[in-house]
């Protein structure tokens, strides 16, 4: 059985290929989600896309996968550094969340340093462009097959 992952777009990310192309690359969100599809039909996975400016809108969505995804991988964008609320809905997940960002948050301004969402993932990748999704998809699928295999203690 295939598993069953759930990619979150944040605000602004509807605008990917037109937002400053310089930092976040040329590729539309589209595009992402198709080749991100590509990678996960290798891997085993099945992938449903959400993409929200609305901070209440991604809560209620990682609340769905609670019950209907065997994981998440998530780029929220500006809420990253503001949302208790987001980060509070993380926490309240069995599921594995893995955090990705287009940019390497670290090299920019400072208020992008702290992420309230962070400590509550799974993980974080960053730093890659569009790939940045690609790797993150990959360590969550690794993961997912530890906790599936009979080597889950390592
Ligand atoms: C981002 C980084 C955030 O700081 C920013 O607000 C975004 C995109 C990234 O993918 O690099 O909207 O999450």
């Amino acid at each position: 059985m295939a598993y069953q992952v759930l990619v979150v777009h944040g605000p602004n990310l509807n605008l990917l290929g037109k937002r400053e192309p310089g930092i976040y690359g040329a590729l539309t969100l589209e595009e992402i989600n198709e080749r991100l599809a590509d990678y996960a039909a290798q891997g085993g996975a099945e992938l449903r896309f959400f993409q929200s400016n609305i901070e209440g809108e991604i809560v209620t969505a990682l609340h769905d996968a609670r019950c209907n995804a065997d994981g998440v991988v998530a780029n929220f964008g500006a809420y990253t550094h503001t949302s208790i609320a987001i980060r509070d809905a993380i926490a309240a997940m069995a599921v594995p969340v893995v955090e990705v960002h287009i940019s390497n948050v670290y090299a920019r301004e400072a208020f992008r340093h702290h992420s309230y969402t962070a400590p509550v993932c799974l993980g974080t990748v960053g730093g890659f462009g569009w790939q940045s999704y690609v790797l993150g998809l990959q360590g969550l699928l690794f993961e997912l097959d530890r906790r599936a295999s009979v080597y889950k203690d390592e």
